[in-house]
């Protein structure tokens, strides 16, 4: 079990080396400035009263759009400076493997540097259609769809078949693509309690029988890196004849076998009516995908709007994603590699005393607690050569704020133990571990 992380006492000093917010000016103060809808005679009047960006900025704690100088894998170069990189989506760390990289290289040479329309119309390559079936063989579904970003597909597939009589039914903690989705979507939608399956079970009965429901769950949480609890959801899918699509987004590649995502961890791919997933994270590129049923894709590709009304995936991303789903098929021992590395990150910060949750995967938060605190200690471990993610309100509850850190299978045991003791350093001077 993890312990509670030890949170920044009232009256306790806080980080030596950055400037104090004025005691007017709380980082929860800023962060409340919130949006109330109305927007005056000048549709610019909130953006013009906007100022919580520029606070943190002059105050130099603004953690978000930094640029990287460079970006290895493992490591990266920020502000000059080196640092691990423990806040990326690279679980397998192919964005700089020579063959990726090559394949996508001959595909810009080949294709040039876009096509230019939608799949629809004249986006679609000979890769495109490779990708698809290499894709549907690799999660064992009939068919395979590609869209040009993870975000548009969950958009697309979720508007298309959630009509007007039917309803999405989400996890709380499902990912904003999936939220916005629902929005798109001429349906209602309704939320069940984070990977509770009894609470979804409860909610379909009160839908009752006369409405058609799509239950849509993040395979692994994106900021928890907890598992969903399949066996449980697939049971109650079932019971109601609910279909169920699974966002794999951070399970291709991490779980499952040889890295196949969330049905086939658990041995439950029939379970599962739709998987989703994206190319911009194990599979080193950009681009969605939805795996399912022939007749159902055939659906989307023609009522998905995400898909029908954008250009598509550009042929180097396609490449790219093609290469590196090839690396993985070739030596699915580096998904095995991922979880040993994984285990040593999640078990030394959890031994050291930092909250790390519910987290079962490479994707490990360090809850922290209050949001000054948060950005604090970013700041100060990107000084001391670690890379994290800050997570503040509104992406969390207020004072749910956490870094949210993320180990690869191109790390060495070495270089974990280099940011675990970092992370205990720099813990201890900003008063976040005893
Ligand atoms: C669970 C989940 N679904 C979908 C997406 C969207 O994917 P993409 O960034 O490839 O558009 C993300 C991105 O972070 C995600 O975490």
């Amino acid at each position: 079990m993890a312990q509670r992380t030890r949170r920044k006492q009232d009256g306790e000093p806080a980080a030596v080396s950055f400037p104090e917010l004025p005691p007017d000016m709380t980082i929860e103060a800023m962060l409340a400035h919130r949006y109330d809808g109305q927007d005056g005679r000048d549709i610019f009047s909130k953006a013009n009263e906007f100022a919580l960006a520029d606070q943190a900025r002059e105050r130099q704690i603004y953690p978000f759009f930094q640029p990287l100088d460079n970006n290895d894998g493992p490591q990266a170069q920020i502000y000059g400076k080196r640092v691990l990189m423990f806040g990326s989506n690279n679980y397998l760390g192919l964005t700089r493997h020579p063959y990726v990289v090559d394949s996508a290289a001959r595909a810009l040479l080949k294709y040039g540097t876009s096509m230019t329309g939608s799949r629809l119309l004249n986006g679609s390559t000979h890769m495109h259609e490779e990708l698809e079936r290499r894709i549907a063989r690799f999660v064992n579904k009939e068919a395979a769809l590609v869209f040009t970003t993870g975000y548009q597909t969950n958009l697309g597939v979720i508007s298309s078949l959630v009509g007007r009589r039917s309803v999405a039914v989400v996890d709380k903690s499902d990912h904003a693509s999936i939220y916005d989705g629902c929005r798109l979507a001429d349906g209602e939608m309704v939320r069940f309690n984070h990977n509770s399956a009894a609470h979804l079970d409860s909610v379909l009965i009160r839908i009752g029988e006369n409405k058609a429901c799509l239950v849509v769950i993040d395979g692994v949480f994106s900021m928890g890196g907890d598992i969903a609890d399949l066996p449980g959801i697939v049971d109650v899918c079932r019971k109601h004849g609910a279909r169920l699509l699974v966002d794999d987004a951070h399970a291709i590649g991490v779980i499952g076998e040889g890295g196949r995502g969330t049905g086939s961890h658990f041995g439950l791919e029939d379970g599962v009516d739709l998987v989703m997933g994206t190319f911009s994270k194990s599979l080193a590129s950009i681009g969605g995908f939805i795996a399912g049923p022939r007749k159902v894709l055939d659906w989307v590709k023609h009522f998905g709007r995400t898909l029908i009304f954008s250009a598509s995936l550009p042929p180097a991303s396609t490449a790219a994603a093609l290469a590196a789903l090839d690396v993985l098929e070739r030596e699915p021992e580096m998904v095995d590699r991922l979880h040993k590395l994984a285990a040593q990150w999640r078990q030394g910060l959890s031994d050291m005393g930092f909250d790390v949750g519910r987290s079962e995967t490479p994707i490990v938060p360090v809850n922290v607690g209050d949001e000054y605190s948060t950005v604090m200690f970013w700041k100060s471990l990107i000084e001391d050569g670690v890379y994290t993610n800050p997570v503040v309100y509104p992406a969390v509850p207020m004072g749910k704020a956490m870094l949210r850190t993320s180990c690869m299978a191109t790390h060495t045991p070495e270089q974990i133990e280099q940011a675990l003791e970092r992370f205990r350093t720099v813990g201890r001077r900003q008063g976040i571990l005893s």
